[in-house]
Order: structure tokens, then C-alpha cells, then sequence
């Protein structure tokens, strides 16, 4: 049921990304393949010391005389603030007199061609003296040094409760990092003008990008254009990340007066960009005999990083999906933000909520092995809806959507008799150990920083008819441009050819939030119908007059009619211009009812939320250790879905890149803080043949309850933790290792490595 459905209408329809032919052909520009302008410069970043250290002296000139190098940009050449961090200004884009973590750039060697750029950068030579600090996980918790102050959440008397309860399951979960390996890696181009500057960069946060370059060039934020028309995938690392490739591009162009690229190379790009927050989480859950949970206490703390970046939000949306899909009578949620002589964590699909959610998962199939119980009846009855429907931060949670989810998907994987064959299976101790388990999602839909739920679209219709869109949200393959140019086709009636999306750029729609928190749909899809059905209320205004009717006329099919009368739209579109009607508009759009407090913790940081769940089969080797997900069953929640191919690609990439986080992909420091991993031949992702041969995916038939582009749900992120199956599911091989009621204290991400770790406890217990 769709409240302006019409049979011609593209909004709900299984389309292709708008750019999909394009990007399998090769033929879609990103930054890289724009035309450099004549005398474009290229610029490479200089590695600081391997260690974090203070800068004593740089002999800078065996690169600048190395043949093709123009210049050397340092801290010095900065005319306004040395800052690229966008919420707390505490991140140089070129530090000064000491480093923050090992390899942190110190210059930009600028040259005629980015090879001798490259060449020359490695022609530095720095004298410094080593001033290490805390790199591990380890090491960042006994340091405990405090970005900012903890965030520290507490619902009813958790202590209390803990004492009086008649089990408490605990321990501690260690959680890895992960980077982003975008395929497009982080590029920006800045080209000066007599204006300013046009800057076009790979990167979620345009707005972030433009006013960064202006504080730092002691320009006004109208004089710097920033574009970008898609980017080779992001995942969140271009959130706040891009900006320091920009700035550098932007100062290069400053300095020389040329156009400048920044375009870094793959394993500079994996050294010098921040990634997913590696959390360490301390549980208690006490519960009955029957595994209902009465208390919860988890102690978090993550690495961040040397600054602040965007690791507060990261950690409030930890702190808020510790619960993840279960209701807490009593709760204690604390969470340390720790600094650490590493580059700065950020942003990565999920936000830190995939982290907070592994702690209650562990716990809960811990409880269930200690009480022989089935997990999925443990995760049920412990399930919003079942007993309550308060969150510990306080917020109702009204839809019923949980636990009709996860006992449909239940049926429909077969997952009970599945789960009795493998117990079966594992009875004999095979060298092929099989596991199985069913994890549910709640995922909180808005930005924590309730501020950022806003957009900006702006529309032109064409005297021919045709339509350009622009909106302030990037798309980054997830699909953006194609959901909102079908909103945009749905309300004006016409066909998706006549809309042309155009690149997102903030000299067309001002102070934008990033795309990001999956709400780019959400945001950009209802600024764009605003703005849309502002033409259509002209246009609407206008027919009426002319026809002199007051019937309400009918946009559909590329045609506007109203009773007797009829005009195709393009001859509207031209016949309104002469009768000089405005045919361009600007549309806004604010999340309205949310909001929360930041001390306590407590409100409605949340508009909605989505559900998914997943049955995640896995196979392990006990001689190699070696992890292998042979099915997937996964359920998941769109509302109504604006586009049912799009969301059926996120929830798959979404699983698949949650997956690689969780059982391969491993990012391993030096002790003085070098990533050792900084290429794909020595960092593991996921490729096509991991994933499972068996991958089923199905959509919940659900309207979201709220007022969202047409009742539908955001899925950019969510899905990727339905992967937390398939952790669970190595767990559950594993258990079959050790005595009944063992449950194997695993950590992520679960490598051979970690899977042997813990068959070996198993066969000591
Ligand atoms: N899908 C693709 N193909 N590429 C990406 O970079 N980023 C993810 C998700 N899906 C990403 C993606 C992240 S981290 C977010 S927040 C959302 O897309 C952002 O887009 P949306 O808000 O339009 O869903
Ligand atoms: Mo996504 S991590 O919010 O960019």
C-alpha cells in the first residue's frame, strides 16, 4: 500500500543502480578519470618518522631536487587554521613540530607528475626523536588516557539487580578493527580560479571538505566549490577522512597557483587513513534459570586514535546498541574513549553499533550453553516485545517487529532441525566441525548528532521537459541518485529518462550533512520530494487557471490531466515557462522528534529503527583452523522498499563485508605503531568465491510505521551485522570442542589463528 501509488510510477521498482551499466563498462568518471587542466601539478604526502615523535629537523633538499619537483608544502605554508578535523578541531593537516602516530604525513612533495612526486617523497630526510606512545589495544587500556569524558549510562539499579540475580554470565570480548578498502582509494583535485576554488573530491561529506578548505585558506566558505559526482565506494571512510586529501590538494594549488591531484597510493592510503574502532568489552548479565535477562553491565573502551575524529559519535552509537535487540530491566552501559598512538579510527558501516552489539551476543549464547537451552529461545524471550520495550537510554520501542522476524526466518532456514543434524554431526568429533546460529539486528536510524538530520534538494525542470536533480547526497554505489530520482519521478508523474541527476556540489545545495548514518535516502529522498512537489504545485496552480477547473489534475505517465483536459509534461514545462512560472525549487528536510541528552544519555536519539536477522552456517577445519560459511539465510527489513535491487546488494554487501570483518580481516602494528598490513597481498578480505554458495535474502513485508520517504526504511548499514551470525556460528562449531556448557570465549575477528586458539582451550577443559 503506497499513498500516491499509480501502475506507471518507478518508486518501489526493481532498478539498477543509475550508473550500473556504466561502472561494469568501465565508462564511469570518478575523479581520476576528469581531464587534468593544462599545467595540472600532482601531490604526494611524505611519510613522517615510524614512530610517533617529535620533529627535530627536515633536510628537505634531495626532494626538491629531484627532476620535476615544483615544491614542498609544509604546516609553514598554511595561511589560516592547521586543522582537518571536522568536530573538534584537534587534527593538523600537517603537523609541525611532532608526529601523532607512526608515518603521519609532514609535507606534500608537488611535482609535474605523481610519479616523481612519489619518487622524490622518499628523498626526505627527518631527524626526530622517538616519542612512543600506547599502539595495541592493550596497551591504549592501561594507558588510559581519555579523549574526552566517558559516556556512562545507567537504567534502573543495575548493581543491585547483579547481586540479587541467581546466575551472572560474564567475561570479555576483544574486537578488531577494519579498513575500508574502498576500490576508488582517496583522491581529490583542487583547480584555482580567479573566484576561488573548485575542488572535486571523493568524499561523503562535501560541505565538511568546503569548510575546512576555507578555514585554512582565511577564505569565505562561498569562495570554495566542492563537487563529487560518485566515488568508488566509501563505507564511511570518506566521512571525515577525505578531508585531509582535499586540504592537501587545496594548499598545493594555493601555494603554486596551479591546479593540483592528490591521488594516494594503495598502501600509503591504508597506512594514513583511519578505520572501524577496536572496542574491548567487559559483561555481566545476570539472568533466571530460564535465561531472561534482569541486569546488564558492559564496560567498553576503544582505541581511537591520536584524535578526536568522529570517535564521540562512533562510541554513543556503541553505547546505544549494546543492547542490540534485547530488552535490559537493569542496565549499566559504560564507555572509555581512549587515545592512542595510532591514526585516528572513524567512521565505518555501522558506526560502532556492530561493535556494541558483540558483547550481548557472546553473553547470550554463553547463558544458553550454560543452561543446555537452545540460543534462539534464549535470544527470543529476551527479545523487545516479549517482556518490555523500553531501551536502556529510555526510548519505547513500538514496533512489532523482532520477534516475528526472527521466528519466520527460523521456520523458513530450517533452522532447529539444521541446528539437531549438526549437534548430531559434531557428536563424533569430525575434522569438519559444523556450527549454526540465528542473530537478530536493531539498528537506530538518525545521525547521534541530532543537528546533522537535515537535507537540502534543489530541482530545475527544463523548458523541454526534462529534469535536473541535485541533492546534498553522495553516492558512493549504494544507489542514492537512482532512489531519490524515483521519488522525484513518482511525485511529478513522469518517466525515470527525464531526470537527470547531477553531481552533488555545495555551490547548488548548501550546508549539507555527510552521507552517512544510512540515512541518505531518508534525508535526500524527502528534501527532493519537498522540492518536487513544490513544481507540482505550481504547475497545478497554472494548469487549473489555464483549463479553469478546479479538479486536482493527475501527474502520471509523463502526462497531467484533470478531467476533459490533457498535456504531455513537457509541453506543461513550456507552456509554463512562457506564462513565466518558476520552474525551479529548493526543498528542506528536519527529522523532526528526536533528540537526546548527552550527559545522561537518555531520550529519542533515534527516529526508527530496522530489523534484520540471519542463519549463518559455517564448517571449520580443526587442523587448519580455517573458517568456511557454507549457507546464509537472511531477513531483512526495508519498510517499503523504495528499490528492491539496491537493498537486496546492500544487505548482501553489507553481510559479506561484515563477515570479512569478523572472521578474516586483520590489521597487525608494529609496536612502534607501522601497520605491517598495509596491502591486500597481507590484509584478507573477502572475495567473490567466500561467499556462500548457498545465500539466500528475502525482504520483510513491512511499512516503516513512521512518515519516511514513502514508508521505507534505510539499509546501508544494518545489514552488515547480521554477519554477527556467522560469528556466533564459528563459536558454535568450536563448543562442540569442549565439555557441555562450555562456550568458547572467541574474539574478533575469528582468523584460523583464533578458531585454534580456542579448539585448543576446548580440549583442555
Ligand atoms: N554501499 C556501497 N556500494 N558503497 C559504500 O561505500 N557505504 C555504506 C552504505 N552502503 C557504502 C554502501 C555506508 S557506511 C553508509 S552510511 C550508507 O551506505 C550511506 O548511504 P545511504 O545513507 O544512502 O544508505
Ligand atoms: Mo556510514 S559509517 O555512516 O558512512
Amino acid at each position: 500500500m503506497r499513498p500516491l501509488n499509480t501502475a506507471s510510477s518507478p518508486l518501489g521498482q526493481a532498478l539498477p543502480q543509475d550508473s550500473a551499466r556504466r561502472h561494469v563498462t568501465g565508462q564511469a568518471d570518478y575523479c581520476d578519470d576528469l581531464p587534468e587542466p593544462a599545467d595540472c601539478l600532482h601531490g604526494v604526502p611524505v611519510l613522517g618518522p615510524p614512530v610517533k615523535a617529535k620533529i627535530d629537523q627536515i633536510d628537505w633538499a634531495n626532494v626538491l631536487a629531484y627532476p620535476g619537483v615544483i615544491a614542498v608544502i609544509t604546516a609553514a605554508d598554511i595561511p589560516g587554521e592547521n586543522n582537518a578535523g571536522g568536530v573538534v578541531h584537534d587534527e593538523p593537516i600537517l603537523p609541525k613540530e611532532a608526529t601523532g602516530y607512526a608515518e603521519q604525513p609532514i609535507g606534500l612533495v608537488v611535482a609535474r607528475t605523481r610519479l616523481a612526486a612519489r619518487r622524490a617523497a622518499k628523498r626526505v630526510s627527518i631527524d626526530y626523536t622517538a616519542e612512543p606512545g600506547p599502539v595495541s589495544l592493550e596497551e591504549t587500556i592501561a594507558a588510559e588516557d581519555r579523549l574526552h569524558e566517558d559516556l556512562h549510562l545507567i537504567q534502573g539499579d543495575p548493581d543491585g539487580e547483579l547481586d540479587r540475580a541467581l546466575f551472572v554470565t560474564s567475561g570479555h570480548i576483544e574486537i578488531g578493527g577494519q579498513d575500508h578498502v574502498y576500490l576508488e582509494g582517496q583522491i581529490a583535485l583542487a583547480i584555482p580560479s580567479h573566484d576561488g576554488m573548485h575542488v572535486v573530491s571523493s568524499t561523503q561529506h562535501p560541505t565538511e571538505v568546503q569548510d575546512l578548505i576555507a578555514q585554512m585558506l582565511l577564505t569565505p566558505a562561498a569562495s570554495i566549490s566542492v563537487e563529487v559526482r560518485r566515488m568508488g565506494g566509501a563505507f564511511g571512510g570518506k566521512e571525515s577522512q577525505a578531508a585531509h586529501i582535499a586540504l592537501w590538494a587545496a594548499l598545493g594549488a594555493h601555494t603554486t597557483g596551479k591546479a593540483v591531484k592528490v591521488r594516494l597510493d594503495r598502501d600509503d592510503d591504508m597506512r594514513i587513513t583511519g578505520k572501524r574502532h577496536e572496542f574491548w568489552v567487559k559483561y555481566q548479565l545476570g539472568h533466571d534459570v530460564q535465561g531472561q535477562l534482569i541486569s546488564a553491565s558492559f564496560e567498553m573502551a576503544s582505541r581511537c586514535g591520536f584524535s578526536h575524529d568522529l570517535s564521540r559519535s562512533v562510541n554513543d552509537r556503541a553505547v546505544f546498541h549494546a543492547d542490540n535487540a534485547y530488552f535490559l530491566p537493569h542496565a549499566r552501559i559504560q564507555s572509555k574513549r581512549l587515545r592512542s598512538a595510532t591514526v585516528s579510527n572513524t567512521a565505518f558501516r555501522g558506526f560502532g553499533g556492530p561493535q556494541g552489539m558483540m558483547a550481548i551476543e557472546r553473553g547470550l549464547d554463553q547463558i544458553a550453553a550454560r543452561l543446555a537451552m537452545d540460543p534462539l529461545d534464549i535470544r527470543l524471550a529476551n527479545a523487545y516485545g516479549a517482556r518490555g520495550r523500553t531501551t536502556p537510554y529510555g526510548m519505547q520501542i513500538e514496533e512489532d517487529t523482532l520477534i516475528p522476524l526472527m521466528q519466520t526466518l527460523a521456520h523458513q532456514s530450517d533452522y532447529r532441525s539444521r541446528r539437531q543434524e549438526i549437534i548430531a554431526h559434531n557428536l563424533t568429533r569430525p575434522r569438519l566441525r559444523r556450527g549454526i546460529a540465528l542473530t537478530p539486528v536493531k539498528f537506530g536510524i538518525s545521525f547521534t548528532a541530532s543537528f546533522l538530520n537535515q537535507a537540502g534538494a534543489l530541482i530545475h525542470v527544463y523548458k523541454d521537459g526534462s529534469i535536473a536533480l541535485n541533492h546534498g547526497g553522495t553516492e558512493m554505489g549504494q544507489g542514492l541518485y537512482q532512489k531519490v530520482a524515483q521519488v522525484v519521478a513518482h511525485v511529478l508523474g513522469v518517466s525515470l529518462a527525464r531526470i537527470q541527476p547531477t553531481a552533488t556540489r555545495t555551490d547548488k545545495v548548501p550546508n549539507t550533512s555527510p552521507t552517512a548514518a544510512s540515512s541518505g535516502s531518508d534525508l535526500n529522498g524527502m528534501a527532493a520530494r519537498a522540492a518536487a512537489e513544490i513544481i507540482r504545485e505550481r504547475l497545478t496552480g497554472y494548469l487549473q487557471a489555464r483549463w479553469n477547473t478546479t479538479i486536482e489534475p493527475h501527474f502520471a505517465n509523463d502526462e497531467i490531466t484533470a478531467g476533459p483536459h490533457r498535456i504531455s509534461f513537457a509541453d506543461a514545462a513550456r507552456s509554463a515557462w512562457f506564462a513565466r512560472i518558476p520552474l525551479s525549487a529548493t526543498g528542506h528536510w528536519a527529522t523532526p522528534e528526536i533528540g537526546w541528552d548527552a550527559r545522561t544519555g537518555k531520550g529519542r536519539p533515534f527516529y526508527y529503527f530496522a530489523y534484520g536477522a540471519a542463519v549463518s552456517e559455517v564448517e571449520i577445519d580443526c587442523i587448519t583452523g580455517m573458517p568456511r560459511v557454507v549457507r546464509a539465510d537472511l531477513l531483512h527489513d526495508v519498510g517499503e522498499s523504495l528499490n528492491p535491487m539496491l537493498d537486496y546488494g546492500q544487505i548482501e554487501g553489507g553481510y559479506i563485508q561484515g563477515m570479512g570483518w569478523l572472521t578474516m580481516e586483520q590489521l597487525v602494528y608494529s609496536t612502534q605503531g607501522v601497520l605491517n598490513t598495509h596491502g591486500l597481498s597481507t590484509y584478507k578480505i573477502p572475495t567473490a568465491s567466500d561467499r556462500p554458495a548457498d545465500l539466500r535474502i528475502a525482504l520483510w513485508p513491512n511499512q516503516n510505521p513512521e512518515q519516511m520517504v514513502y514508508h521505507s526504511k534505510a539499509v546501508g548499514e544494518p545489514p552488515l551485522m547480521l554477519a554477527i551470525s556467522v560469528h556466533s556460528a564459528i563459536a558454535h562449531a568450536i563448543s562442540s570442542q569442549g565439555p557441555a556448557g562450555w562456550w568458547p570465549p572467541l574474539n574478533a575477528p575469528a582468523t584460523a589463528e583464533e578458531v585454534l586458539r580456542c579448539l585448543t582451550l576446548g580440549a583442555s577443559e
